[in-house]
């Protein structure tokens, strides 16, 4: 089957059941996106389709509608999302293990609801859990690029 990830098409040789996460993953060597739970309890797998977040452990290869952005595609080195900028201004990684899926989210998020709340941004980020606890520079984080988003 045909998968399209991060605007490159590539020819995955794989079960129809198998989860985007492992085809991710394992068949394309793409690394950002992790496994954590496995059972869509943590968010660490998120990934966007066709601009929605979804949590790639759950999604069947063959079920993928859609293309697919991991964090590797969302900005490059040079052309940074504003999300990305907003997570290094505000120094939000801890360990780092859910974050790639912590921007996913905040980026989906922010495309949904350019000016949440602070309530309207713990409710959609408390999707997604961070061991370490960076919630509090996570709602800063999405703050600032909501922010900068409404500039542009
Ligand atoms: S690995 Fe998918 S939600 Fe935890
Ligand atoms: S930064 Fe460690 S789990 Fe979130």
């Amino acid at each position: 089957m045909q998968i399209t990830v991060n605007g490159t098409a590539h020819e995955v040789d794989v079960e129809g059941d198998m989860p985007l996460l492992w085809v991710l993953r394992d068949e394309l060597n793409i690394k950002g996106v992790k496994y954590g739970c496995g059972i869509a309890q943590c968010g660490a797998c998120t990934v966007h389709i066709d601009g929605v977040a979804v949590k790639s452990c759950q999604v069947a290869a063959e079920d993928v509608d859609g293309e697919v952005t991991t964090i590797e595609g969302l900005g490059q080195p040079d052309a940074l999302h504003a999300v990305q900028e907003a997570w290094i201004a505000h120094q939000v990684a801890q360990c780092g293990y859910c974050q790639s899926g912590q921007v996913m989210l905040a980026a989906s998020f922010l495309s949904e609801t350019p000016a949440p709340t602070d309530a309207e941004i713990d409710d959609a980020m408390s999707a997604n859990l961070c061991r370490c606890g960076t919630y509090p520079r996570i709602r800063e984080a999405v703050k600032s690029a909501a922010a900068k988003l409404q500039e542009a």
